[in-house]
């Protein structure tokens, strides 16, 4: 039996396709995924860590082998709490190549024993943020197909019914 836990830590804010491809290109090597969400962000996030937390396991309770938790300090920190080595990220470009090999040799020089696994998600997301995400949604951009329902439904009311995406423009041709 596999009893290896994955980390796969992140501000989810929110989650998106992108993220959940990931998890479930995790879930067949792991016995266990662990979605960890930053509770102590500097930056002022859309959604507060409960209601994250909450679309998680809402989107994820199909998902046997995950289970969503939130952490504060340092993530190695909160990997030893688990007893796990596993750090899980997603690499979707060169462009986040950087930032990703700096956390993990920091990572793995806080804690020699903890190893990080990058995960490419699908190509159809591989331009997908959460950043992107919102700004999206502000101005009334389509993003189905990109950002699952109840999270869609959580934006609109956040941010407001007006920025309800618009299906229009992914219906038209390709010029
Ligand atoms: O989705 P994000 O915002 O890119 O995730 C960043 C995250 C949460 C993985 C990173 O900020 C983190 O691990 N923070 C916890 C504090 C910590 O351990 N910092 C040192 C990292 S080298």
């Amino acid at each position: 039996m596999n009893r290896t836990i994955a980390v796969y830590p992140g501000s989810f804010d929110p989650v998106h396709h992108g993220h959940l491809d990931v998890i479930d290109r995790c879930r067949p090597l792991f016995g266990e995924v662990v979605v960890a969400v930053l509770a102590n962000e500097e930056k002022q996030p859309c959604f507060s860590v409960d209601e994250r937390l909450e679309m998680l396991r809402e989107l994820l309770a199909d998902r046997p082998g995950c289970r969503v938790e939130s952490f504060s300090g340092l993530l190695v920190d909160f990997m030893d709490r688990l007893g796990a080595r596993c750090v899980v990220r997603g690499l979707r470009a060169v462009s986040d190549f950087e930032y990703e090999f700096q956390m993990a040799l920091m990572n793995r020089r806080l804690n020699p024993r903890v190893e990080t696994v990058f995960m490419m998600p699908h190509e159809d997301y591989s331009y997908l943020s959460s950043r992107l995400v919102k700004e999206v949604f502000r101005l009334g951009g389509d993003l189905t197909g990109l950002v699952p329902q109840p999270v869609l439904e959580r934006l609109g009311r956040r941010l407001g019914a007006g920025a309800a995406p618009a299906p229009r423009r992914a219906a038209e041709p390709a010029r």
